[in-house]
């Protein structure tokens, strides 16, 4: 199979993840941070290994800003839930995420105020536009960093600077930028950044986490056994645990510390050079293709996903064509980002068939693809 869904989730992954989470599995099956034999130490050094990786990837002040949740939807609800309270107003975009707008959503009912931003598709939010919607009561400025469905970018690190200006959280959501462009989280002065670890940090999926920036108090979503201070009733403050309860996904986590190290070994620069190619290649042999309409940047900052329709078909029918006819996977759809559609104006129409490669992807793989796109929108199949 052509996979070119790895906006959805990464595949193949590098083989040293594979092999992290069977070696986790055999030898450091231990519960991490509870028991005292080897098994459990085994776990919790692998279980700090990761931590410590992370908070290196994306520039934390400490491993301990870093918290282990199970997918960027769960970091992301932390962060939301954590940070806000009635009368408390908050600023996102018009590009967003069903994990971003239905928190905010359901939160309107208590009492939460939300301003969506309208987006600009090819130069993603507008710093100025969010200094200018900053009111007494904003706590918190919510942004995606590369949108899911057009691949738009948005100036995080001027975003964050507006922010820290103006007293308010900044929360990134990193699902489809983690891993795929630079982030650090001082420079740019995120507060809060939520990540899978199974998109392009190449770990599996049930693994991701939340940054947390030092001197920022969350409530916990859950509360339970830690490992630590287990004589106290109430939910200890110590980082991470505070955030941690339950046992961790310790596999997992093990195979997000092999695709973060697999990362800092290729080299990230060389791996966003690389999807930049296969992406503009991508562009380039759709563009050509009478009928396809293509969605997103034209310019050259954007993310390796690419969101098309071809004039007459419903999306969904142009991917199983592409899955049962060429043996091609992409993800049709509204990509679980109504507003984005809404914005692209998609929305009505079934949305997008949305094509994101990765760093394995070939030449040869986006070339079949656009000749599969190609006799689709030719009647051919
Ligand atoms: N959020 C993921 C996507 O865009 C699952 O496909």
């Amino acid at each position: 199979m052509i996979y070119l869904d790895y906006a959805a989730t990464s595949g193949p992954k590098p083989e040293e993840v594979y092999r992290a989470v069977d070696h986790a599995l055999r030898n450091a099956s231990g519960n991490p941070g509870r028991s005292g034999h080897r098994l459990s130490l085994a776990a919790g050094k692998l279980v700090m290994e990761t931590r410590a990786l992370c908070s290196r990837f994306f520039h934390a002040e400490s491993a301990d800003s870093i918290c282990f949740c199970s997918n960027g939807t769960d970091a992301l609800n932390l962060a939301i839930h954590g940070a806000l309270r009635r009368g408390d107003h908050v600023i996102t975009s018009s590009l967003e995420h069903n994990s971003v707008a239905r928190p905010l959503e359901h939160l309107k009912q208590f009492g939460v105020e939300v301003t969506k931003l309208d987006t600009c598709i090819e130069t993603g939010v507008d710093p100025q536009q969010v200094a200018d919607a900053i009111k007494s009561n904003t706590r918190l400025v919510i942004i995606s960093h590369v949108s899911n469905v057009t691949g738009t970018v948005s100036d995080i690190e001027a975003i964050g600077k507006v922010c820290r200006e103006k007293g308010v959280l900044f929360l990134v959501d990193a699902a489809q930028s983690a891993g795929a462009r630079k982030i650090d989280v001082q420079k740019m002065r995120i507060d809060l950044l939520a990540f899978p670890g199974h998109k392009c940090l190449y770990g599996p999926q049930g693994t991701g986490g939340l940054y947390v920036r030092p001197g920022i108090s969350l409530k916990t979503l859950k509360q339970g056994g830690t490992g630590s201070r287990s004589e106290l009733l109430r939910q200890p403050e110590d980082l991470p645990d505070k955030y941690e309860s339950g046992t961790l996904n310790v596999p997992g986590i093990a195979g997000l510390g092999a695709g973060i190290q697999f990362l800092l070994q290729e080299g990230q620069e060389k791996i966003e050079a690389r999807e930049a190619e296969l992406t503009n290649m991508l562009i380039d042999g759709l563009r050509s293709i009478d009928g396809v309409r293509l969605y997103g940047p034209k310019g050259p900052v954007r993310g390796p996903v690419v969101s098309l329709t071809i004039d007459g078909y419903d999306p969904q029918d142009i991917s199983i064509y592409l899955d049962q006819v060429f043996d091609i996977a992409v993800r049709s759809g509204l990509h679980c980002a109504p507003d984005a559609h809404r914005t692209i104006g998609t929305l009505e129409k079934g949305g997008t068939v949305r094509i994101s490669p990765g760093y394995f992807t070939t030449e040869e793989e986006i070339a079949m693809c656009v000749e599969g796109i190609g006799a689709i929108s030719r009647g051919e199949v």
